[in-house]
Formats: structure tokens, sequence, C-alpha cells
């Protein structure tokens, strides 16, 4: 009987996995593969997705992956030869929507949600606020976790500067909240790169003029009013923080941490981890994407046997090209020496956490069957 890797074993064991990871690592791929793979064996999964690309969406038949959830269709995987035991419901990640519904919760009156939810500078301070999008993505997880029509969520993150921000997101947060002040507020426009940040250094006061100056009339006032309103939140978001935060440390929720072989991801999810840990955290696994392998052959060909591989037609190029073929060989094998080495440092210092490596594909994973190779490569404690 085959063993059961760890990753599968992780799997089974999980009520909730968050697929976290520096930019472009392959996050949201992962969180589909796993998504996908899982519901083929059974589990009933939710899989919650940030910004998707188009091609992942029609991949899973869907025409797009919107904020309302959407259940894969059955027939679609059966056209690719696909029995799903179980089901998949996927559903994108809306920032906006998850604050409003936070708003009309913790808002002590209807009116009062209402006025806060219609204030102009709301709509641009719930999607702007630093952290709101990874606090946001925890916040919908606690509303889903616990839903019975569902045994696995796969969550996927934002694309963070550093995965760091994460983790912080609700403290983030909430500090910012806390400091209803100008301060905060210049974080705010910090972060949209529209105000310059040599302002933050200049008084107060001659800020505020320029803001007054930059949106015009009204500014101030909407301002104030909004600051009020949020004041009046402040108790439920500080009390729902925590909630998120313990959420994230009960035992059947697990990271998966994506990295790419690239020196600077790998630092970044061992640091990751690091902080799992003393968070009381579980890092279930590392997942190593996109992972490159020499060519077959054992070494490298070399300029004479290329040409002689398109004399007789082998390769489809002109002679010429022979010496660039070589090159290309020769780099591949560099490459992957190269992803090697680092995975091998990778191993000496991952501790316990298992490791999953899944190769480079020749292109991007944007099909049924790609996704479910990938998922069940995944489960298969990787290639
Ligand atoms: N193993 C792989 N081989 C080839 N292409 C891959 C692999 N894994 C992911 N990709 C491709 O890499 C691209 C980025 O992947 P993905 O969108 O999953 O990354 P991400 O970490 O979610 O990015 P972001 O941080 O922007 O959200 C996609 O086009 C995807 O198809
Ligand atoms: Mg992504």
């Amino acid at each position: 009987m085959p063993t059961t890797s760890a990753f599968a074993k992780l799997l089974d064991s999980s009520r909730v996995l968050v697929t976290v990871g520096a930019g472009g690592v392959g996050k949201t791929t992962t969180a589909a593969a796993i998504a996908t793979a899982a519901a083929r064996s059974g589990r009933r999964v939710l899989c919650l997705t940030i910004d998707p690309a188009k091609r992942l969406a029609q991949a899973l038949g869907l025409d797009m992956i919107g904020s309302e959830e959407a259940v894969v269709d059955k027939a679609h995987f059966q056209k690719s030869g696909v029995e799903l035991q179980g089901s998949l419901t996927v559903m994108m990640l809306d920032t906006k929507t998850t604050f409003d519904a936070l708003v009309r919760k913790y808002s002590s009156t209807r009116e009062k949600a209402d006025k806060l939810l219609s204030n102009k500078l709301y709509k641009y301070v719930s999607t702007s606020l630093a952290g709101t999008q990874e606090y946001m993505a925890v916040e919908k997880l606690v509303a889903v976790k616990d839903d019975p029509r569902f045994d696995l969520v796969v969550l996927d993150t934002p694309p963070t500067s550093n995965a760091l921000d994460f983790l912080d997101a609700p403290e983030r947060l909430v500090s910012a909240l806390d400091s209803v002040t100008m301060k905060w507020f210049l974080t705010a426009f910090q972060t949209s790169g529209k105000l310059s940040l040599n302002l933050l250094a200049k008084s107060a006061s001659v800020v505020l003029k320029g803001i007054g100056k930059i949106t015009g009339g009204g500014f101030l006032e909407a301002m104030a009013e909004f600051i009020t309103e949020l004041n009046d939140l402040f108790g439920g978001f500080k009390e729902r923080a925590r909630i998120v935060e313990k959420t994230l440390r009960s035992d059947d929720v697990a990271f998966v941490l994506v990295t790419s072989p690239a020196p600077m991801s790998i630092r970044e999810v061992l640091y990751f981890a690091e902080r799992l840990d003393e968070s009381g955290m579980r890092a279930g696994s590392i997942i190593v994407n996109r992972m490159r392998v020499a060519p077959e052959g054992g070494s490298p060909v070399t300029v004479a046997e290329a040409k002689a591989a398109i004399a007789e037609g082998k390769l489809a190029l002109d002679e010429d090209a022979a010496a660039r073929v070589a090159q290309a060989h020769a780099d591949a094998f560099k490459l992957a020496a190269l992803d090697a080495s680092h995975l091998r440092a990778l191993e000496g210092r991952a501790g316990n956490t298992p490791i999953v490596r899944i190769r480079e594909r020749p292109s991007d994973v944007n099909d049924v069957s790609m996704l479910l190779t990938l998922g069940e490569l995944m489960l298969a404690g990787g290639e």
C-alpha cells in the first residue's frame, strides 16, 4: 500500500488551509490545485481566491470568478475525464463587500451604518488602508470557517510585498483605526502614493490645507464626520481582530507556505515559518514551486550533437541554431543545479515542516488537467 505523504495527512487533518508567500510564487495556483484535488477525492471544498487569472476561472468552467459563490459544474470536470466525488465552490474575496458587512454588523444603529457606508471617504479608506485586504481575507475566513456546507476551506492571500503583512494585518488594521488622527489619515494617503512621503514631515495644518486644495471643499467636514462614525465601530473591530487571530491559531487551520526556489523567496518563507511558530500558528508545509530540473540525458548536448540532431530532423531548426541550442541546454543544467542547491539550503533549515517540490511547467497552469496534476503531485508529497 502506498504510504500517505505528509501533505496528504495535512490536508486530511485540516479544515482550513491558507496559502501564503511572496508575490507571483504561485499562491493562487496552489490554492486552486489543492482545492481541485481535494474536491476530487470527496471533500466539499470552498476556495476563496484573490484576483485569479481569467484563464483560471475558465479552467474551472466558470465565465469569471466573482464575489458571489459559484459552484463548479461537475460536468465540466467529467469532460476532462475526472469525477468529482465531492464539490468545489469558488469565490473571489472582495475587500469592500467584506468591510461593508463588518460595518453593518458593528454599527450601533442601522442609520449609523448607512451614514458611514455612504461617506465619500469610506470607499477609499475601506479599500486602501494599509492591511485592509489582508485583514478582510482572514475576516472572510472567520465568517465561512464553520459553514456546515463545506469541510475544507482553501484561502488564497493577496500578493503582499512581505508575507508577514498578512499575519500582522489584524494588528495593523486595529492600530491604524486606533489612531484616528491626522497621522493615521496620512498613512492612508501615503499608501495610495498620491501624496508624497515628505508631507509627513510637515505640520498637520499645512498638510490639511494641502489635502483641502487637492480634494476640494467639504473634505474636512467629510473627514471629521467619517472619523466620528468610524470611532463608533472601534470596540467591535478590536474584539473582532482578536477573534480573527484566535481563529488562525486553531488546530485545524494550517498555512501552506509557497515559495519559488529563489533565495529571497526562500528566506521570506523561512522567516514567516518562524513567526508562525512564535505566534502559535501552524506552518503545515512548504511548497517549492517552479523548480527547474535538468533536461533528460544527464549532460548538456554539445554543438556537434545539436548539429547532428538538426541534420537528422530531430530538431526542426536551421543548422546555425546549433550553438544556441547547446548554450540553452547548458544554461538549463546550470539553472537546475542552482535551484537544487537552494532547495538543499532550505531543507537544512525547514526543521520538521515537510517540503513539497513542484516543477516548473512548460506553460502557465490554466486547465483542469494541469490543476489536477499539480494537486495530485502535492498530495503525493511532490515530485
Ligand atoms: N509550477 C508552475 N509551472 C509553470 N507556471 C506556473 C507554475 N505555478 C504557477 N505558475 C504560473 O505562474 C503565474 C503566477 O501564479 P499565481 O497567480 O498562482 O501566483 P500568485 O502567488 O498567486 O501571484 P500573486 O502574488 O500576484 O497573487 C501564473 O500564470 C501561473 O499559471
Ligand atoms: Mg494570487
